[in-house]
């Protein structure tokens, strides 16, 4: 298969770009003042996610205002567990609310996808196709197993992801049925992605830092390498992102068992030893402090500096740490931009 014309694609398909191409985790959303304005007239985030029309609008929003080299569908790792039957609602200035919470075999046996749930986000990917500039890359997305149970078995966010951590220890086999319908159902809904229009996938996967090693083995690299085979038995052309937030130490093993195209490095790890550490020529995403991009000036100039310096040796995605916060200003992503592609 010959090199994508994409720069992202192509760095995803293991070849080094003179200049590594550049996205942000969470691009399109608050801190952009169009987003605001479009969320406040659909009359929350939910509605915005339900309606494709304005779902393309706010992923196409980062990429007119900043000319990203990649797009992210806009949506949520927990539409998931919405198509599997559980309720979801945003608590005003707190975040998602799942219900019932699953923590035991009768919540769990309701769970099914309904057909055609995820229909919207498809439509959404088939508008966002028929208006994205050639050189842009089209990223789906989905949460990986571990981290969309966490938020069905506490019924929110948590601290240290106690009640999924827990339930694992105490009934690994509810957990592996759990773990089964989410991985059943993502891989549909990636497939899904994939034949609307995406171009190459992540999975999030930003509560694996709180397992040990031989959980993160399990509800982790496991799932992870069966939707990853799952995936490329069907579309083997769509690279995938794995993006195993908190893993640390544990990255390596990661990179090696799952079959990720790509890997994701949050903010934490240090990227002289990430370039070290993973197999030689994979392509890596990241890790800019998304506090460093708030910083701005100097600091933020010296930290793009070291990651580059870091990469330059491997297929290399620009990439915050993790998704970027509602108080970044939209100059210091102009600064950055700049500093990636040696403008300033
Ligand atoms: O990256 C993008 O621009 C694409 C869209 C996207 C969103 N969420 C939109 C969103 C993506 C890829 C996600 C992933 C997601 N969602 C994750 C994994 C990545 C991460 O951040 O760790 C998780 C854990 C969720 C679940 C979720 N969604 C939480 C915990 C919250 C509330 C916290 C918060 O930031 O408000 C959300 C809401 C959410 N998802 C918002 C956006 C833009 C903010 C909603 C708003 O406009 O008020």
């Amino acid at each position: 298969m010959s090199p994508s014309p994409k720069p992202l694609l192509a760095t995803l398909q293991g070849q080094k770009q003179p200049i590594p191409p550049v996205w942000l985790m969470r691009q399109a959303g608050r801190y952009l003042p169009e987003y605001r304005a479009l969320r406040a007239e659909k009359g929350g985030f939910l509605a915005l996610v339900n309606d494709s029309e304005a779902s393309a609008e706010v992923t196409l929003q980062p990429i007119r205002r900043f000319g990203m080299d990649g797009a992210i569908l806009f949506s949520d790792i927990l539409v998931v567990p919405m198509a599997l039957g559980q309720d979801l609602w945003f608590e005003t200035g707190e975040g998602p609310r799942l219900a019932p919470v699953v923590q035991a075999r009768a919540a769990l046996e309701g769970l099914e996808a309904a057909p055609g749930a995820l229909e919207p986000v498809y439509e959404t990917v088939r508008r966002v196709v028929a208006a994205l500039p050639s050189g842009t890359t089209f990223l789906g997305f989905a949460g990986s197993p571990w981290t969309v149970a966490t938020y069905m078995i506490a019924g929110q966010g948590s601290r240290e992801q106690s009640e999924a951590r827990r339930l694992a220890y105490r009934d690994p086999v509810l957990m592996r049925d759990l773990i089964d319908r989410i991985e059943t159902c993502t891989i549909d809904y990636l497939l899904g992605q994939i034949a609307a229009g995406v171009e190459a996938v992540q999975l999030f996967d930003s509560w694996s830092g709180s397992l040990s090693p031989v959980q993160f083995e399990q509800w982790v690299i496991a799932p992870t390498a069966r939707i990853i085979a799952a995936l490329k038995a069907k579309a083997p052309q769509v690279p995938v992102i794995g993006f195993p937030k908190g893993a640390g130490g544990k990255l390596p093993a990661y990179a090696r068992e799952t079959g990720v195209d790509a890997v994701g490095v949050d903010e934490t790890v240090d990227p002289a030893w990430a370039h070290v550490s993973l197999p030689a020529g994979l392509p890596v995403q990241g890790n800019l402090d998304p506090l460093a991009l708030i910083a701005g000036g100097v600091v933020l100039d010296e930290a793009v500096d070291r990651i580059l310096a870091a990469f330059t040796d491997r297929p290399h995605v620009f990439n915050l740490g993790h998704g970027i916060q509602q108080d970044t200003p939209i100059a210091h992503v102009e600064q950055l931009l700049a500093r990636v592609r040696g403008e300033r």
